[in-house]
């Protein structure tokens, strides 16, 4: 019978009964045991993360059937539907995405042939429709009994996170080791989370270095979340658990728009667009040399003080996250006084320079504020590379078309002055607090250069450097050169910042710019 009292066609319950059972098979995955054990680390299992990351009742999943052709090592007897990895799409807060989960309670969620076909349909479909992928990573790498196929499979992949990129938002869990070719996959995509104590990421392991360099080292230094998330930088956020992780990939997505041809989100807020913080006018501390926290700055003038920062424990000397303007998503990007004294170094340069890239690609306008002493200087940086890396974050500003508005809110020295989206690289609105240095370096480094000999020469060197130092500070510690040649708009009372930015924002609503047509360009990378 029916739920609706008919009589059903036997045949046909026959065959809605081998559905089911085929059904039950692949919520199996690789057994009751396996999934004991997978469970015993705190770990979900792929469709519980599934049900965690999308809203209640709305994933459906693809491929359920699919399983690997391999016939090595008698794998012909040993087959699982949906071949270790989970497809499909859902909701996040009503709006679609696509989703793989890979299970590694099935061949340890390495990547079958068959696995990178299933992957590489979802990504085909994300594109072509214009929504992001979540891939939840959880995989000891390329299926050992596949050889190349496996291989191949992966390269698969590669390309088409590489096509995808900065036309749909892409986001990487990783929920469970993600060794060899798997690491590569994530690093292509835009975002990436970990799950502290359960996930690790490297391209060669403990054994193998080992072996290599003698080192010993376990996987979690090696390659675990806090590991990632403070010395790499490959991990933007590193999770308590695997549900944090799935509820933080949530609130990420809710500030992006489904693809490049999008705006983000826009939502309602309480906060008023004219808010006046007076908070904000002692906020800069009366000597220059005194650090403060830029986070303090961010969180008075945002929509309700929120802020999702990202790579939070990397590069701190550089602050980067998402928040919203009278509803409206924005990409922050910061200089932090209160961490080496907020000078861009190789770290700092490469995670800004990213992330202006990333807001770009997605319609996101960017707003800097700015209190930068310059670029920090030593043997270190200069042999690793701070010209090529610091040149990034210059490169990203300039070719970045989406809204900028820049507020200084101190030192604005040197060659950081120009990188932190100047108006010489099209920012569009240019602020100034009265606290605000514009100058080639600081008044002390500025007269040991200039007037080195009158110093030496003077009866009291003491005494005439001071006198120098002070004069120097009068004539460029101030905004004002910079807004006479028009290079600042407006020096503004602190406490109108966030009126001045949701004003701009609003007048800067239908900007359209555009790079000269090219291939592409060559970013120093
Ligand atoms: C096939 C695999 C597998 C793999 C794990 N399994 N990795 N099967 N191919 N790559 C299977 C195991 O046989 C086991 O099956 C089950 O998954 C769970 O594995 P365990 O070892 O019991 O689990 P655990 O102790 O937690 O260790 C997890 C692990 C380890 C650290 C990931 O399995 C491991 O080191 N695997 C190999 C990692 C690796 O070298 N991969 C290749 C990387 S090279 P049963 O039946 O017992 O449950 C690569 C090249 C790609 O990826 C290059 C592209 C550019």
């Amino acid at each position: 019978m029916s739920m609706n009292g008919e009589t059903t066609n036997p045949n046909i319950q026959l065959k809605l009964l081998e559905l089911q059972q085929k059904n039950e098979a692949a919520y199996r995955g690789g057994g009751a045991d396996r999934i004991t054990k997978h469970k015993q680390g705190g770990r979900l299992t792929a469709r519980e993360r599934i049900d965690v990351l999308l809203d209640p009742g709305t994933f459906v999943e693809l491929d359920r059937f699919a399983t690997h052709r391999c016939t090595n090592f008698e794998m012909e007897k040993n087959k699982v539907p949906g071949d270790g990895v989970i497809t499909g799409f859902g909701r996040v807060n009503g709006k679609v995405v696509y989703v793989y989960s890979q299970d590694f309670t099935v061949f340890g969620g390495s990547l079958s042939g068959t696995q990178a076909k299933k992957i590489c349909k979802l990504l085909d479909l994300a594109v072509k429709n214009g929504c992001p992928v979540i891939g939840l990573n959880d995989s000891g790498g390329a299926r050992i009994q596949e050889g190349v196929e496996a291989l191949g499979g992966y390269a698969d992949i590669f390309l088409r996170n590489t096509l995808a990129s900065g036309v749909v938002p892409q986001i990487s869990a990783i929920m469970g080791p993600c060794a060899g070719g798997a690491v590569y996959s994530p690093s292509i995509t835009d975002f990436i989370f970990m799950v502290k104590d359960t996930s690790y990421m490297f391209v060669t392991g403990p054994d193998v270095i080992k072996a290599v360099t003698h080192e010993d080292v376990t996987k979690e230094t090696l390659g675990g979340a806090l590991t990632h998330a403070t010395k790499s930088g490959v991990a933007h956020f590193a999770a308590d658990t695997d549900k944090q992780c799935l509820l933080l990939i949530r609130e990420l997505l809710n500030f992006l728009p489904g693809n490049n041809n999008d705006d983000p989100p826009t939502i309602e807020t309480n906060d008023s667009p004219d808010r006046i913080e007076e908070k904000l006018n002692s906020v800069i501390p009366d000597s220059p040399k005194k650090p403060y926290n830029m986070k303090d700055i961010i969180k008075y003038t945002v929509d309700e003080g929120y802020f999702l920062e990202i790579h939070e424990f990397y590069a701190q000397n550089v602050i980067v996250g998402f928040s919203r303007f009278n509803g409206r998503p924005v990409g922050i990007v910061a200089n932090q006084p209160s961490v080496l004294a907020g000078c861009l170094n190789i770290d700092a340069s490469k995670k800004a320079a990213r992330f202006v890239r990333f807001c770009d690609a997605f319609n996101i306008p960017l707003i800097t504020f700015v209190d930068v002493p310059g670029f920090l200087p030593g043997t270190d940086q200069e042999w690793n590379g701070i010209i090529t890396h610091g040149a990034k974050l210059l490169y990203a500003y300039a070719e970045a078309t989406v809204p900028k508005i820049t507020i200084i809110t101190r030192k604005a020295y040197g060659g950081a002055y120009d990188v932190m989206a100047s108006k010489h690289l099209r920012a569009d609105i240019n602020l100034a607090y009265p606290s605000a240095e514009i100058a080639v370096m600081g008044a002390d480094g500025a007269v040991n250069i200039i007037f080195r000999d009158k110093i030496k020469n003077s009866k009291d060197p003491n005494k005439e450097r001071a006198a120098l130092t002070e004069d120097y500070q009068k004539t460029f510690a101030n905004p004002y050169r910079a807004a006479e040649l028009g290079y600042i708009d407006e020096v503004i009372e602190p406490s109108l910042t966030r009126k001045r930015i949701i004003e701009s924002l609003e007048m800067l609503k239908n900007k359209r710019d555009w790079m000269p047509p090219k291939k592409h360009g060559n970013i120093p990378l």
